[in-house]
């Protein structure tokens, strides 16, 4: 049976995805030509799936000239022969769907390679025929004088003369790359039919590449015209139409509102880019200043709920500055071009590591930002190992060149002569590949490879990431950006230093009073949200990730806990309401307690075992064990001390552990809280003293007896302070005096204890001096001479952390040296 929420998630694929650029030529050469191809990217699947990505957006790989690598395409309907054929186009869709891998490819409809069939049938055909009408043809070169150039150092106009066809050709980008002619019906039908025939061979989605400019119109600047906008209302629903769960991924660099213009009413794109918030990521950083990130989050509209932004920092192009002001490029251009070769068009040639300095901080601070803002992560092939980039190459070459996966010759990417390659390798001295590769990367659990991959495979587990609503808190230090990220119930406190300084940072976080923040990437649990502003103190480029929890146990506000009325405390064990006690108040408390072992299993029953009053008429307690029966496996039993504590003022309640809290209860009228026994300080020091006495307490035939090893194991003088142990397993913890250690077992038995026989032999008999001291116990002597042993008493050992704590840490290094051993 497939549930609502799994169709859910495989519609909308896309918001919970993480996307993987890359260029089939830059990825891995199978047969040793130089440049690289399908059959090598089969090959190298495996890595992609342990990194843990959910999609690769395939840059374009049709039969092409290459003047612009790949995006001048000559064909449509088949692969560049250097890079495979269709055949191995539709294994390798296979290969990546059995990895639950989806495959993004490019759509460039916006214009083709002049050396494509259409352009040159359209140069030799009739002017006003329908085939020269494929492109878009002027004698006057200065119409459409609006419109912007986008290739500004190559490009003069946006017209260029053809000699063949005797007439001006228009073209959004280089000169041999004449734009499509949308007006024409049979270039749009033309456009449906290349989209039917990948979608049917099992590709997931299209980048739409450059499609702002799909129409022109006079008068205008010819970008984002209603025409375009209602060509892909048509687009979208041809395809969803004819198919299921695709994607279309506008690439529209444009300022927030006319980017999110593409999404329609949730009927045009599914996604798209979101621009401007790349450079003032980065601008942030240099800023360190958190201002550039909110402004933009806040002039971005919110879009329909279908929809989704990708977010990138660098990708296969320059660092385009189109979407800033004068002002904010030239910030750019002072602080991140550091030779002027690097500059590009209207943009800044270089990957993520160089523009960052390779400072592993910053690269890590700038890969957490994209994994929390809102949209999809897009990773550009190579950042994920922090490659170098070499802008002596001509155009966008430089961020360009082959993936690095070891120091073998060619950085391991191909066997061919280092001279054959379609780019050399990078050899800068910082970034040269016999040290910046995957193989070394993989072998060093420290390696930014994978911090990668373990922010990848984190990040995954958040819904929140990929589907949450943003919210941005204001504290006062503006170097500490802080935002919750929330769906559903699920709630992510986000917090970045963008300083180079360590910070302090005061956080109002009253509306989440009483949650638990735990720091995700370490499952360390952080002190209690109070009505108080929470301060965080931070590393130079810290970084957190909180998953602010309810307590266990919690279950909404104190109000939301069962009430009970009763005249005395015996009526709670009464024979005509005990059943509905043991059902319906302390089942679902024990089973939202930590210590509760048997959380997956289903409870047939719960009842009460053992009834031990240990209590007054003024301060009633009763210890109980309870017996549990399961639709399957063997029962078990468990303790439950159960205290009442009489208050009704807010500021004792406030008091009482929340964790503690089972039920609102009032007795003979009076109001007050039915709480787990340890956690009252009454009950726990009466324990101590009926140890410091070895009382036995005789209970319906039964007998609670308190041992100590010798009369004077346990000495209790004056009063007696007590206090419970935060970390908390499967038993409860409370250290007497600061000199005695008591722990109280939650899952019983009545059989022998092995943790108490062991103890107590090697304290005993053994005489062994490595173990805390066995002082003494407390137990239930039952008729038939059988003992369940309740708590043990040991002497307590200053300690560095608990053997849990302990044993996770070794098995995580255990598993990060395993994993990073070759494969054989
Ligand atoms: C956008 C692509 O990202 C870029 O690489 C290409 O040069 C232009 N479109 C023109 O096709």
């Amino acid at each position: 049976m497939i549930d609502k929420q799994e169709i859910e998630d495989n519609v909308h694929w896309y918001k919970d995805a993480i996307i993987y650029e890359l260029h089939i030529k830059a990825f891995y050469d199978s047969n040793g030509d130089g440049v690289g191809d399908f059959q090598g990217l089969l090959e190298k699947l495996d890595y992609l799936e342990d990194l843990g990505v959910t999609a690769i957006w395939l840059l374009p790989f049709y039969p092409s000239p290459l003047r612009d690598d790949g995006y001048d395409i000559a064909d449509y309907y088949s692969i560049n022969p250097t890079y495979g054929d269709i055949k191995i186009f539709r294994q390798f869709i296979k290969e990546a769907h059995r990895r639950n891998l989806r495959v993004i490819t490019e759509l460039v409809i916006n214009h083709t390679s002049d050396q494509h069939p259409w352009f040159q049938r359209a140069r030799r055909a009739k002017p006003g025929s329908n085939y020269r009408n494929y492109y878009v043809w002027s004698d006057d070169p200065n119409k459409y004088k609006d419109v912007r150039i986008i290739f500004t150092d190559t490009e003069p106009s946006n017209w260029s003369w053809d000699p063949v066809a005797k007439s001006y050709y228009w073209h959004r980008f280089f000169s041999h790359q004449p734009d499509l002619n949308f007006d024409n019906p049979s270039v749009q039908k033309e456009i449906f039919k290349i989209m039917d025939f990948w979608l049917k061979m099992g590709v997931d989605g299209f980048r739409l590449d450059a499609v702002p400019y799909l129409f022109e119109r006079e008068n205008t600047n010819c970008e984002n015209l209603p025409e375009t906008h209602q060509f892909l209302k048509n687009l979208r629903a041809h395809v969803d139409q004819k198919f299921d769960n695709k994607l279309l991924l506008a690439e529209a660099n444009m300022w927030p509102e006319d980017s999110a213009a593409y999404f329609g009413d949730g009927d045009e794109c599914h996604m798209n880019y979101h621009f401007p918030i790349m450079p003032r990521m980065f601008m942030a950083v240099k800023m360190e200043d958190r201002y550039p990130i909110t402004d933009i989050i806040d002039q971005t509209p919110s879009i329909p709920e279908s929809c989704q932004w990708a977010i990138f920092l660098r990708n296969h192009d320059e660092l385009t500055l189109e979407m800033v002001t004068d002002e904010e490029r030239d910030y750019m251009y002072k602080m991140y071009t550091k030779d002027l070769q690097a500059k590009i068009n209207v943009g800044i040639r270089h990957r993520l590591a160089p523009l960052l300095d390779n400072s592993r901080s910053k690269i890590e601070l700038m890969n957490f930002l994209l994994f929390s803002l809102p949209g999809t992560p897009v990773i550009y092939y190579g950042d994920e190992i922090g490659m170098g980039d070499n802008f002596y190459l001509g155009d966008r070459d430089g961020v360009r060149t082959p993936m690095q996966w070891s120091a073998n010759k060619n950085a391991g990417f191909s066997e061919a002569n280092p001279q054959k390659l379609y780019l050399p390798v990078i050899i800068d001295p910082g970034y040269r590949y016999e040290s910046i590769n995957v193989e070394s990367q993989q072998g060093n659990p420290s390696s930014l490879l994978w911090w990668m991959k373990r922010i990848i495979n984190t990040r995954k587990q958040f819904k929140a990431f990929g589907r949450g609503d943003i919210h941005f808190l204001a504290p006062a230090n503006a170097k500490v950006l802080a935002f919750t990220r929330v769906y559903e119930k699920q709630v992510i406190l986000v917090l970045a230093n963008l300083s180079r300084f360590s910070q302090a940072v005061e956080i109002e976080l009253t509306e989440f009073e009483g949650f638990a923040p735990v720091e995700i990437f370490s499952q360390n649990k952080f002190p209690k949200i109070t009505g108080k502003p929470y301060l965080f103190t931070m590393g130079p480029h810290g970084y957190y990730w909180f998953l602010l929890e309810k307590e266990e146990g919690y279950q909404g506000s104190r109000d939301a806990l069962p009430q009970i009325k009763v005249d005395r405390w015996e009526e709670l064990f009464a024979a005509q309401t005990v059943a509905r006690f043991e059902q319906k108040i302390l089942q679902p408390y024990i089973r939202a307690c930590r210590w509760f072992g048997s959380k997956a299993k289903v409870i047939k029953s719960v009842k009460i075992k053992e009834n031990i009053s240990l209590g007054d008429k003024e301060r009633p307690a009763s210890w109980l064990i309870l017996d549990f029966q399961y639709n399957e496996g063997l029962a078990e039993l468990y303790q439950l001390p159960l205290a009442w504590v009489k208050t009704t003022d807010e500021e004792s309640v406030k008091l009482i552990n929340r964790k503690s809290m089972i039920a609102k209860l009032s007795i003979g009228g009076e109001e007050g809280w039915l709480i787990d026994g340890v956690f009252d300080e009454h009950f726990r020091n009466k324990l101590f003293n009926h140890l410091v006495k070895r009382q036995k307490i005789k209970t319906n035939g039964d007998q609670l007896v308190f041992h100590t090893a010798s009369r004077s194991a346990l000495k209790g003088e004056g009063e007696v302070n007590s206090k419970i142990l935060s970390a908390e397993q499967s038993n409860t913890s409370v250290i007497y005096n600061g000199t005695y250690f008591m722990k109280l077992y939650r899952k019983v038995d009545n059989t022998i204890n092995p943790d108490l026989e062991i103890t107590r032999f090697l304290t005993e008999k053994a005489q062994f001096s490595s173990v805390p001291n066995f002082i003494g116990d407390i137990s239930l002597q039952h008729k038939d001479q059988t003992r369940t042993i309740l708590a043990m008493v040991q002497e307590p050992v200053p300690n560095p952390g608990d053997a849990w704590e302990y044993t996770k840490d070794e098995l995580q290094h255990y598993f990060e040296r395993v994993l990073t051993l070759p494969k054989v």
